[in-house]
């Protein structure tokens, strides 16, 4: 075993969030009322997962809360941005995620974080009236946001910060010549250019002080060559985007197995009804598209079409997402999968999942956050394609295709960590020691 060089989890870690939304209120109620024991952590692997380390032989599965040093849930403090002022406490009631009965329970902690005020231009997205917001340029407001991190910072006496949007998804617009490099996106903000999205001010600004960015949305945000750039040169993670939950992450569990079996897959259907202010904002067309396009292009690269065309050459795909108030948080979505089996005789699956969707953003939220801090001491900066396992559309360096299928992108979570720390990765191959095992029987 080699020795590691990351950095401890000392001291307090601030999670600054903008977008204190549906997410992000059951993402601190969740942590408030673990710390009080009155609940458990379930869905966060940082939390409750395990990792195999050396041979099966071994029967060493630590907690990865063991086995890396991340940030204790009690060493956390919350704080964030929002277009409405409404507190945690308020904004957690509104979004009906939670049962008031929990969240009283843990009042007085939700309470004490107010939003400070956001970055926004209604024009990314136009459902939202808040009129919780700053004044000024682009190049103001993330000077502003840059003062909120620091002030932040001291006022909590707070060792590290992350920077987790949780935000609205913003309209869909494609990157251009200003979002190509540092010095082209910096003299765009000089020039309060409006094709610099209110997500990448948070972004600009975290990274510039060398803070962790993670990109709970499908917005382009840090997924552009300017942010990978300035990642760089102040040696910050950032990972995005789009977290990996309801019907894309059933998506990325059952496909990858048919692609396994070499069955065929003729058509996938998916649909989906949800009434919470996210189903509000993706109600606008021009905000759907963004996650549509997030959506989409999980299966063609689970199946390769291109490397099977008889399997899935003529494989048709499509999204519906539909507002339907009555839901609330609770998505329903359904998938009408028409898939070919032996001499292409057809057969077909159906699922229809009963989600809450912030019940399983929630720990994905918690995750992404511990890990980019983990990154960050770890001394990796840049991309972290190890976090793709989070993520529905998940950021790869430029020419590289992402990776899609969970369980590689499990095995690249799990391998990142043990490297890591020095451990020994795990190839699954196994015959170095099995044939030794069968020689003792
Ligand atoms: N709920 C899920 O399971 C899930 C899954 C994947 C991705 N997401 C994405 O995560 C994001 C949050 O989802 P949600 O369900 O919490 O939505 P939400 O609408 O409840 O919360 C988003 C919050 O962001 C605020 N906001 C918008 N623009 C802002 C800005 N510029 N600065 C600060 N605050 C801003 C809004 O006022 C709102 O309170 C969305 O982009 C959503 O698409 C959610």
């Amino acid at each position: 075993m080699m020795e590691n060089n990351v950095k401890p989890a000392n001291g307090k870690l601030g999670i600054l969030i903008p977008g204190l939304g549906a997410v992000a209120t059951t993402l601190i109620a969740g942590v408030e009322a673990v710390n009080k024991g009155l609940s458990q952590p379930i869905g966060a692997l940082t939390q409750m997962g395990n990792i195999r380390l050396g041979k099966r032989t071994e029967n060493r599965y630590p907690k990865i809360k063991d086995f890396v040093p991340l940030a204790q849930l009690n060493d956390i403090v919350f704080g964030g941005w929002d277009v409405y002022s409404d507190n945690v406490y308020e904004a957690a009631m509104t979004a009906k995620v939670l049962e008031p009965g929990l969240l009283n329970s843990v009042k007085a902690e939700l309470e004490g974080i107010v939003p400070m005020k956001a970055a926004f231009d209604k024009d990314y997205a136009k459902n939202l009236d808040g009129t919780h917001v700053k004044a000024g340029t682009r190049l103001e407001m993330a000077n502003e946001l840059m003062e909120d991190i620091k002030n932040f910072q001291e006022a909590n006496g707070l060792d590290r910060v992350v920077v987790l949007w949780c935000g609205s998804t913003e309209v869909y617009f494609e990157e251009s010549d200003i979002h190509q490099t540092l010095a082209a996106f910096e003299a765009a903000l000089e020039a309060d250019d409006k094709r610099i999205a209110p997500s990448m001010l948070y972004a600009y600004a975290a990274l510039k002080l060398g803070v962790p960015f993670v990109n709970g949305a499908p917005n382009l945000t840090v997924d552009i060559p300017a942010m990978v750039e300035l990642s760089k040169l102040t040696e910050t993670p950032i990972a995005g985007k789009d977290f990996k939950t309801g019907q894309t992450l059933m998506k990325t569990i059952v496909a990858p197995g048919l692609a396994a079996r070499a069955l065929g897959v003729k058509g996938w259907f998916s649909t989906n009804i949800l009434g919470n202010r996210d189903g509000y904002v993706l109600d606008d067309p021009d905000n759907f598209k963004t996650k549509e396009v997030s959506k989409l292009s999980v299966l063609e690269e689970i199946f390769q079409p291109e490397i099977s065309p008889e399997l899935y050459g003529e494989l048709y795909h499509k999204v519906r997402i539909n507002y339907y108030p009555p839901h609330g948080d609770n998505k329903e979505s359904w998938d009408n999968i028409d898939i070919f089996g032996w001499l292409g005789y057809p057969m077909q699956i159906k699922i229809n999942f009963l989600c809450r969707d912030s019940i399983l953003a929630a720990p994905v939220a918690l995750d992404l956050a511990l890990f980019s801090d983990l990154a960050k001491r770890a001394g990796m900066s840049g991309i972290q394609e190890w976090l793709s396992f989070y993520l529905k559309s998940p950021q790869t360096a430029q020419g590289l295709r992402p990776e899609h299928d969970i369980f590689k992108q499990l095995m690249k979570l799990q391998n990142t960590l043990r490297h890591m720390m020095g451990e020994d990765l795990i190839t699954h191959l196994g015959l170095d020691y099995y044939q030794d095992l069968v020689d003792v029987l």
